[in-house]
């Protein structure tokens, strides 16, 4: 493992993928764990990453300082090289020119194994207010930019540091000066793959799990689906999965959700139509949160079903599966301010802690690229790896006002119709989400001779990296006019299409 103390950058979770990318295990790590904590890891090496305060800040976010006397291989990056110079006698101080964004490094010193295969002018990408000014004993000058130092080094204290950041796109070279790090200097093997993973978990679970029974509540989404085959993997028809038709699934959704997890990859799959249930709680309702509430206490009250007749069934379950991910991991341990709450968010995550069933969480390492990349070594389709987050209230936060059985078919073939297009055009998977809602909004139109007054459903699509800011996708206008033109015409009681050019913030993905 290499273990990556994080100092509050923007960057970290960016550096542990990029080591992950050499197919060699990284763990982030709050610069404020206990050293136990660290070595508990067994570390081959240690990253220290940027961070936003100035190490002489009073608040300055600080790691151990035995830490450096390991001599375990250690690279500092940004704050890291400022963290460890004024932690080991030398000095820092505020620059008199702060370097921002691109510039380019000297090396000064090419034999040191940090920078081999290096030629001697790179491209980097700077973010950085303070500069080591005196370096600490036994410690040299290894790179410069125009301004300010920009690496240095120990090697007999297996200390190395730069002021750059290796692990963002800007600085080109940037993977070549990691992997000189993680493999010459800590000697990594690389054979963290997606294989590896999944023999190593598929053993753990079943050690785990020994005779037990497990249940695992399934969305059809790609983290849960694929931490149920995970699980089934490991421990077959110990494992009972619970797919729940709340109504508010897309078109044909509960079928093709059991044609993949049962048919094709022969899952012990229970699928559940509680259509009815949920559709008659939801019925007058037009409050959003109200709605979310609704179907997720229902969720619960279905799945607890459920899973007390699986128990009866099966002679007790112990276990439930989770499809937690990793950056969830790392968020919950770092430390932030409360924040308000713009929607009470429901996911097949948030089960029944009455049953007190114990968590199995075979993705909680793992960040969602590589979840798929797990997924497809295991073999499952890429219908199900490629697909776009769904929101776990359904088309019921897609459908303004209030939801029946009508709306919600409207919906469902509008959306069939948006996402058949948008593939057709090979867009699908570059775009984070793109999917019709429909208003209550009703207008004039005109079909044939006849006059209309019907509903008009919105397009959004929008691109983004984690779903927390977003950015609309200006769709070719192509694509839109295969849209609209296919709703109305094929939709019966939708008449109009609108285009939703809204970014979040201020809009949200979602219009509920
Ligand atoms: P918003 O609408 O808040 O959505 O910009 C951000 C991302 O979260 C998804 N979303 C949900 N996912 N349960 C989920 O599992 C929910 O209740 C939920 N609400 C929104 C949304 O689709 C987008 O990707």
């Amino acid at each position: 493992t290499i273990v990556i103390l994080d100092f509050g950058s923007q960057y970290t979770q960016l550096i542990a993928r990029r080591i992950r990318e050499l197919n060699v295990f990284s763990a982030v790590v709050p610069c404020t764990a206990p050293l136990s904590e660290i070595q508990a890891y067994k570390p081959i090496g240690v990253i220290l990453s940027g961070g936003p305060s100035s190490v002489y800040d009073i608040d300055a976010p600080a790691a151990d300082p035995k830490l450096l006397e390991l001599g375990v291989p250690t690279l500092g990056i940004c704050y890291g090289l400022q963290f460890i110079v004024h932690h080991l006698g030398g000095k820092v101080r505020s620059a008199s020119k702060r370097e921002y964004g691109h510039a380019e490094v000297s090396i000064e010193d090419g034999s040191t194994p940090l920078f081999k295969e290096l030629p001697a002018s790179l491209q980097v990408w700077m973010s950085h207010g303070d500069e080591a000014l005196e370096l600490p004993t036994g410690f040299r000058r290894t790179a410069v930019t125009s301004n300010a130092l920009a690496g240095i080094a120990n090697e007999e204290r297996r200390i190395w540091a730069v002021q750059f950041h290796p692990e963002v796109h800007h600085t080109p070279l940037g993977p070549q000066l990691l992997k000189n790090f993680v493999f010459g200097i800590c000697g990594a093997k690389g054979d963290w793959t997606p294989a590896h993973f999944v023999e190593t978990t598929v053993t753990a679970i079943r050690e785990k799990v020994g005779t037990g029974h497990v249940i695992c509540a399934l969305s059809g989404g790609v983290d849960s689906s694929v931490a149920a085959v995970l699980v089934h993997k490991a421990i077959g028809k110990q494992l009972t999965c619970v797919f729940v038709n709340n109504g508010v699934l897309r078109k044909n959704e509960f079928q093709k959700v059991q044609e993949n997890l049962r048919d094709k990859l022969g899952l012990n799959l229970v699928a559940v139509d509680a259509s009815e249930r949920f559709l008659s709680k939801l019925a007058g309702v037009t409050d959003p949160e109200k709605k979310r509430k609704i179907i997720g206490n229902e969720f619960i009250a279905v799945f607890d079903d459920e899973a007390h007749r699986i128990s009866q069934e099966t002679g007790g379950v112990d276990w439930l599966v989770q499809g937690t991910l990793y950056p969830d991991v790392i968020e919950s341990s770092s430390v932030k301010g409360p924040s308000q709450t713009i929607k009470s968010h429901h996911n097949v995550g948030g089960l029944p802690e009455t049953m007190k069933l114990k968590l199995i969480e075979p993705l909680r390492d793992l960040f969602k690229d590589e979840v798929r990349r797990i997924g497809r070594d295991m073999g499952m389709p890429e219908d199900i790896l490629g697909r776009q987050p769904f929101p776990g209230p359904g088309l019921a936060v897609r459908i303004l006002g209030e939801i029946t059985p009508d709306r919600v078919a409207l919906l469902q073939e509008a959306d069939d119709i948006v996402v058949a297009e948008i593939k057709a055009a090979g867009l699908y998977t570059k775009i984070w989400q793109s999917f019709a809602v429909l208003l209550p909004v009703m207008s004039v139109g005109v079909m044939g001779d006849q006059r209309t007054y019907a509903y008009t459903a919105a397009i959004r699509a929008v691109h983004s990296e984690d779903g927390m800011t977003a950015d609309w996708t200006p769709l070719p206008y192509e694509v839109l006019k295969r849209i609209s033109s296919r709703i109305v015409n094929e939709v019966r009681g939708i008449n109009r299409v609108v285009y939703d050019i809204t970014s979040k913030p201020p809009g949200t993905i979602e219009w509920e």
